[in-house]
C-alpha cells in the first residue's frame, strides 16, 4: 500500500508523492489514512472534478462512519467505537438534508457579514503585528504568532467564543485534525462540551433580552445538538484552513525572496500570490471522506462499492494536463480554476472570508517587514500531521523591522 500521507514529512514530501502519483498515470492510489483506515485517493484534475460532483460517492455520516469501521476492522486497525463530531455536520450529509443544512448556515453566514468583518480583520492583524514590532527576539514563529492567531481571533469573534477559551480551542483543533481516533476523539468531546456551554450561555442571554450579534446567537432556533455540530464544523473548517493558507503563502514568498519584496511594494499583487498558493500548496490537501455507493471506475481502475474515497485537491492543482509547469510557483499565471475550495454540493462556504484574511495579513506583514527572511533551511520545516490539512508546524522567520 502506498504511503501518500506518511507522517513526519518535510514541507515538500507530500508534493513529491502527489506529483509522482500524477506521473504514474492519474490512477487512484490505494493508501492508508494513518491510524484510521485504508482508502482510495483520486488523482488528477479531470478525475477530481468528476469525483467531487459524483452522486455515486456518498457523504452521509451513517454510511461514512460505518464504512470507516468496516474498513478499519478488515485491515486489522483498532476499530473506532465512534468518530469525532467533525463527521456529524454539513460535510457529512447528502441530498435534501444537506441542502437544508447548507441553507441554514448560508443564511447566517452572508456576504454582508463577511464584508463587515474586513475592517475588524485589519485591526486584529495590525495589533498582532504591533506586538511583533515590540518583541525582543529577532526570530519569530509566524505560524504561532500570526498565521495561527489571526484566523483564530476572527472565527472566535464571528461565533462569539470568549477570549479565555480561545487558546485551548486552537490546541483541540490541531488534535481534531489528526486521523487517529485515539487523538481526535478526546479533543472532539472537549470541544463539544465547550460549545454546549457556549450555546447555553447565549440562550440564557437571549432569554434575558440580550441577543448577541454573533453567528451562534443567530442560529439559536436550532436544537443544541444540531447547532453544536454546525459550530464544530464552522470553527474548525473556518480557521485551521486559513491558518494553513496564510502560513503556506508566507513560506511561498519567503522561498522566493523577490516576491516577498514585491508584495511589500505592490500590495495589488498580493491577491494573485494568495491565489497561486491555493493552487501550488493547497491548504486542504484532500477533500473529506466519501464512500462508493456502487462500483465506480476512475482512471481505468474499478473501485468496488463500500470503499472510502478521498479526492486529492493537491494533485488536481498540480496536474500538467491542466497547468503549464505546475510545480513552479508563479503568481503571474493568474491561477483561475484551481480546486483548493472543492467543487459541487460541498464546495467551501467560507472561501471569500479565507481569501480576505490571507490577503490582509500578507499586505500588512510584507509592508511592515519587507526584509524578512527564513531563519531555518526549508528542509528543516515540517508539516502538521493530517491527511486532509496541509499546514506548517512552525515558520521561524528573522523579521528585521524596516
Ligand atoms: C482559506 C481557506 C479555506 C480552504 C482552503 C477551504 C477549503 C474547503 C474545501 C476543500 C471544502 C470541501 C470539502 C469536501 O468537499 O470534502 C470546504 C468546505 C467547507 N468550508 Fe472551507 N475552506 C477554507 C475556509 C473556510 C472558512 C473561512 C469557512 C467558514 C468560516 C469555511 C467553511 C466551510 C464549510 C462550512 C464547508 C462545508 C460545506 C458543505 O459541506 O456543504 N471554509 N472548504
Amino acid at each position: 500500500m502506498s504511503t501518500l500521507f506518511a507522517h513526519g514529512q518535510n514541507v515538500d514530501s507530500a508534493h513529491t508523492a502527489h506529483d509522482a502519483a500524477l506521473a504514474a498515470g492519474r490512477v487512484p492510489v490505494r493508501t492508508e489514512l494513518p491510524g484510521l483506515a485504508p482508502a482510495w485517493v483520486i488523482i488528477g484534475d479531470e478525475q477530481a472534478r468528476a469525483a467531487l460532483v459524483d452522486p455515486r460517492l456518498g457523504k452521509d455520516t451513517t454510511l461514512v462512519t460505518a464504512t470507516i469501521r468496516a474498513q478499519a476492522t478488515a485491515a486489522g486497525y483498532p476499530t473506532p467505537t465512534w468518530l469525532s463530531r467533525m463527521f456529524n455536520g454539513l460535510l457529512f450529509l447528502d441530498g435534501p438534508q444537506h441542502s437544508e443544512e447548507r441553507r441554514v448556515l448560508a443564511g447566517a453566514f452572508t456576504a454582508r457579514r463577511v464584508r463587515e468583518l474586513r475592517p475588524r480583520i485589519k485591526d486584529i492583524t495590525a495589533r498582532l503585528l504591533d506586538n511583533l514590532h515590540q518583541a525582543e527576539e529577532s526570530v519569530v514563529d509566524l505560524v504561532q504568532h500570526v498565521a495561527g492567531a489571526v484566523p483564530l481571533t476572527v472565527i472566535c469573534e464571528l461565533l462569539g467564543i470568549p477570549e479565555p477559551w480561545r487558546a485551548r480551542f486552537r490546541e483541540l483543533t490541531l488534535a481534531l485534525m489528526q486521523d487517529d481516533p485515539a487523538i481526535n476523539l478526546p479533543a472532539s468531546d472537549e470541544l463539544g462540551a465547550f460549545l454546549v456551554e457556549l450555546v447555553a450561555g447565549k440562550r440564557a442571554d437571549a432569554d434575558r433580552g440580550h441577543q448577541g450579534a454573533d453567528l451562534t446567537s443567530a442560529l439559536l432556533d436550532l436544537d443544541t445538538e444540531r447547532l453544536v455540530d454546525i459550530l464544530v464544523l464552522v470553527f474548525v473548517a473556518g480557521h485551521e484552513t486559513t491558518v494553513n493558507l496564510i502560513g503556506n503563502t508566507m513560506l511561498a514568498l519567503l522561498r522566493h525572496p523577490p516576491l516577498w519584496r514585491d508584495a511589500a511594494q505592490r500590495p495589488d499583487l498580493v491577491a494573485e500570490m494568495v491565489e497561486e498558493t491555493l493552487r501550488w500548496d493547497a491548504p486542504v490537501r484532500t477533500a473529506t471522506h466519501r464512500v462508493t455507493l456502487e462500483p465506480v471506475v476512475y482512471g481505468g481502475v474499478e473501485i468496488p462499492a463500500g470503499e472510502l474515497v478521498m479526492v486529492s485537491l493537491e494533485a488536481a492543482n498540480r496536474d500538467p494536463d491542466q497547468w503549464e509547469d505546475p510545480t513552479a510557483f508563479d503568481p503571474a499565471r493568474h491561477p483561475r480554476g484551481h480546486l483548493a475550495f472543492g467543487l459541487g454540493p460541498h464546495a467551501c462556504l467560507g472561501a471569500s472570508l479565507g481569501r480576505a484574511e490571507a490577503q490582509i495579513v500578507m499586505r500588512q506583514i510584507t509592508a511592515r517587514f519587507p526584509d524578512a527572511t527564513l531563519a531555518e533551511p526549508v528542509m528543516r520545516l515540517r508539516r502538521t500531521v493530517s491527511s486532509i490539512m496541509n499546514g506548517l508546524t512552525a515558520l521561524p522567520v528573522a523579521l528585521r523591522p524596516a
